[in-house]
C-alpha cells in the first residue's frame, strides 16, 4: 500500500526512480508520481499504471540526479492527478511523498488555511509540506524544517522530502510506516519503503525506527531522532536476490509463488526439525523459554489470510499443546479491552510485519503487560522488530498480492511452534516424531499435488460464469474453505463464502441450486463422514459440488461432479495440501475471466493504515 523511492547520486534519476516504483508495484496502488531536483523542482503525476507516468515522463526527458518518487493508494482523496503524491507547497519549491495517515490533519489545515497557504489536493499529506514551508527559517537546513513539522504532527508516516531552497539531499522520516536507506555505490544513496525498491542497485540496507529522521546526500546518510540527537543505525544486508522478485518465466507472480511452496516449506523448516526428539528448534524463541513455559493462554491477532491461518494454529495448538488459543480481528482486537493476563502470550501473524491492525493489536498486548511474538515473513520489518520474540517464515518476498506460500509457510510455522510448546508440555517424544516426520515429506506432498494444475484449470473453465460460490470445511479444513474463498473473491471478483460445513444448514443451504458451485474439503479426516452427509445435503437441492478429496473416495464418486484428490498426511497438515488446488483454481478462474492477478483492484498488499 503506497510506495516511496528516492535517489540521489550521480545518475539520472528518473530510470532508477520508476524502476523502484515498478518493483512495489506489487504492493497495491492508484496513482504515482516522481518530483525531481533540476535547479527547481519538476513535477510528474499520474493516476492509473505507472507505465502513464513513464509515458508523461518520456515527453519531458530529465537530467536531474535526485528525486523523490511515489505510488498512492487512495485513502483522503480520490485516486486522481491533484491528490497523486509528489505533493509541493505554494512556491514549488518544497516536495513531498507520504505514506500513511495525518490524524490530526484537519486541524493542521484550518491554522495553515488563515496563514495564507493554498490547498489543490483533497490529501491529508499537502498539509505536511505547507506545514514544512511555514516553520522553515531562513538559513536552515532543510532537514530542521521538517524535523520541526513533524513535531507538530500526530499519525502515522514514512515521507521523503527534496527542496530546491537544500538542494543535493533527500529527507526521510518515519513514524509507523516502513522506510530504509539503502546505500549504494560511492556518492549514490537510495531511499525505499520496502527493500524491493533498492536492491537493483544495493543489498545493505539501513532500517529507519518510528521516530527517526534520516538525511540522504552524495556524501552519505546521517539518521536523528525527532527531537534532534543523532544515533547510530545498523547497516543489514538483504540476503534475497533480484530474482527472488521477479517472474522467473511464469505468467504471474500469483502462479510463481504457488509453485515455489514446496522451496518455501523447505525453507521454513531448514535446519528446525528435530527428528530424533520429536521437536523443533526455534532459534528465534530458544532464549524466551522461561516465558513460554509460564504461558497459560495463547491470543492470535492477525487479518487477513494471515488470520485464517490463525485459526490452523488455535486448533493445532489447543490439540497438541493444550494451551487455551483464541483468534481475533486484529482490527477488532485493538478497539475492544480484551482480558489480557501476565500468562498470556499475544501472537501476531503476517506476512509483510506492518499490517497496522496487527502492529496495534500487538502495542495494546505489551500496555496489557503480555509478552509478545511474531509469525513473521519480511525480514526486518516493524511487527517483526517491535515483538518479544519471534518466528520468521523465510518464505522470500510475496508478490502477488493474494497471498499463497506466505500461508502455508504460516501453517508451518504454525506447526513448528505447536510442537515447541507441545514438546514442552504434554505431547510425547512419539506424537512429536509422528508430526516431524510428516513435515519431513510435507514438500513432496505439495510437488505431487501441484499435478492437478490442469485438472483445476478444467474446472474453472466449467464454473467461470458463475457469480457465486459457497466453500465448506470442518475441523482443520474450515479455515481452508475461508481462504478458498477469499483467494476466490480476491482475484477473480466473484462472491464467495467459506463456511463450517455443518453451519450451512443455519442459512447458506438456502441458496443452493443448480447454479450454486460448491466447494467441499473432504479429506479422509475425524469428521470426513461428517462431511459427507454434508454433501449429500448439497447433491439433495442440485448443487454442483467440485469435492478436493485425500487418496481415493469412490463413494463419493457418483455424488460430485468434480473430484481432485492430494495426497494424504496427519490431520493438523491436510490444510497445507487441500489449499493449493484452491489457490490454482481462483488462479485459473482470475485469467479465464480476464482479472489482473497479481495487482487485484482495490487490494494492497501491505495494508500499513487502519
Ligand atoms: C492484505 C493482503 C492480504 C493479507 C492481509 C494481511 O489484505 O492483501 O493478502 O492477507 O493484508 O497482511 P499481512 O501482511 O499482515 O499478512
Amino acid at each position: 500500500m503506497c510506495g516511496i523511492v528516492g535517489y540521489v547520486g550521480p545518475k539520472k534519476a528518473t530510470p532508477i526512480l520508476i524502476e523502484g516504483l515498478k518493483r512495489l508495484e506489487y504492493r497495491g496502488y492508484d496513482s504515482a508520481g516522481v518530483a525531481l531536483l533540476n535547479g527547481g523542482i519538476e513535477i510528474t503525476k499520474k493516476p492509473g499504471k505507472i507505465h502513464e507516468l513513464e509515458q508523461a515522463l518520456a515527453r519531458h526527458p530529465s537530467t536531474a540526479t535526485c528525486g523523490i518518487a511515489h505510488t498512492r493508494w487512495a485513502t483522503h482523496g480520490a485516486p486522481n492527478e491533484p491528490n497523486a503524491h509528489p505533493h509541493t507547497s505554494n512556491d514549488g519549491e518544497i516536495a513531498l511523498v507520504h505514506n500513511g495517515i495525518i490524524d490530526n490533519a484537519d486541524a493542521l489545515r484550518q491554522q495553515l488555511k488563515k496563514e495564507g497557504y493554498q490547498f489543490t489536493s483533497e490529501t491529508d499529506t499537502e498539509v505536511v509540506v505547507h506545514l514544512i514551508d511555514f516553520l522553515w527559517n531562513e538559513g536552515q537546513p532543510l532537514e530542521t524544517a521538517v524535523a520541526a513539522a513533524l513535531r507538530k504532527v500526530d499519525g502515522a508516516y514514512g515521507i521523503a522530502v527534496i527542496s530546491s531552497r537544500d538542494p543535493g539531499k533527500i529527507v526521510l522520516a518515519r513514524n509507523g510506516s516502513p522506510l530504509l536507506i539503502g546505500v549504494g555505490q560511492k556518492g549514490e544513496m537510495l531511499a525505499g519503503s520496502d527493500a524491493a525498491a533498492v536492491i537493483a542497485h544495493t543489498r545493505e540496507v539501513v532500517y529507519l525506527d518510528d521516530g527517526d529522521y534520516a538525511v540522504i546526500d552524495a556524501d552519505g546518510y546521517r539518521t536523528f531522532r525527532l527531537e534532534g540527537t543523532e544515533v547510530a543505525r545498523a547497516r543489514h544486508e538483504v540476503t534475497w536476490d533480484l530474482a527472488a522478485i521477479e517472474k522467473g518465466g511464469f505468467e504471474h507472480f500469483m502462479l510463481k509463488e504457488i509453485y515455489d511452496q514446496p522451496n518455501s516449506l523447505r525453507d521454513v523448516m531448514r535446519g528446525r526439525l528435530l527428528e530424533e526428539e520429536g521437536d523443533a528448534r526455534l532459534g528465534g524463541i530458544r532464549d524466551h523459554q522461561t516465558e513460554l513455559a509460564a504461558v497459560k493462554r495463547i491470543i492470535i491477532s492477525a487479518c487477513g489470510t494471515s488470520w485464517h491461518a490463525s485459526l490452523v494454529g488455535e486448533y493445532m495448538l489447543e490439540e497438541y499443546a493444550r494451551i487455551p488459543t483464541s483468534v481475533e480481528y486484529a482490527s477488532e482486537f485493538r478497539y475492544r479491552n480484551p482480558v489480557i493476563e501476565e500468562v498470556t502470550l499475544a501472537v501476531a501473524i503476517s506476512q509483510s510485519g506492518e499490517t497496522a491492525d496487527t502492529l496495534a493489536a500487538m502495542h495494546e498486548a505489551t500496555r496489557n503487560g503480555a509478552k509478545t511474538m511474531g509469525i513473521v515473513n519480511a525480514v526486518g520489518s516493524t511487527i517483526a522488530r517491535q515483538t518479544d520474540f519471534g518466528i520468521y517464515l523465510h518464505a522470500g518476498p510475496e508478490i502477488g498480492v493474494a497471498s499463497t506460500k506466505a500461508f502455508t509457510s504460516q501453517l508451518v510455522a504454525l506447526t513448528l511452534f505447536t510442537l515447541f510448546m507441545g514438546r514442552r508440555r504434554h505431547l510425547s517424544a512419539l506424537q512429536g516424531r509422528e508430526i516431524v516426520s510428516a513435515l519431513q515429506e510435507l514438500p513432496y506432498l505439495v510437488e505431487e499435488v501441484l499435478k492437478v494444475n490442469d485438472e483445476v484449470r478444467d474446472v474453472a473453465k466449467a464454473y467461470m460464469d458463475c457469480r457465486n460460490f459457497l466453500y465448506l470445511g470442518r475441523g482443520y479444513q474450515f479455515p481452508v474453505a475461508l481462504e478458498g474463498a477469499l483467494k476466490l473473491k480476491e482475484v477473480s471478483y466473484i462472491h464467495a463464502e467459506g463456511y463450517p460445513a455443518a453451519e450451512m444448514k443455519h442459512g447458506p443451504i438456502a441458496l443452493i441450486d443448480d447454479d450454486m458451485p460448491v466447494v467441499v474439503l473432504a479429506p479422509r479426516d475425524a469428521v470426513y463422514k461428517k462431511v459427507v452427509s454434508n454433501i449429500e445435503e448439497v447433491k439433495a437441492r442440485h448443487g454442483r459440488i467440485i469435492a478436493v478429496v485425500s487418496d481415493d473416495a469412490p463413494e463419493l464418486q457418483d455424488k460430485v461432479d468434480y473430484m481432485i484428490k492430494v495426497p494424504h498426511t496427519i490431520p493438523c497438515l491436510l490444510p497445507v495440501l487441500t489449499t493449493v488446488p484452491l489457490q490454482l483454481l481462483a488462479y485459473h478462474m482470475a485469467v479465464l475471466r480476464g482479472a489482473d492477478v497479481d495487482q487485484p483492484r482495490n487490494l494492497a498488499k501491505s495494508v500499513t493504515v487502519e
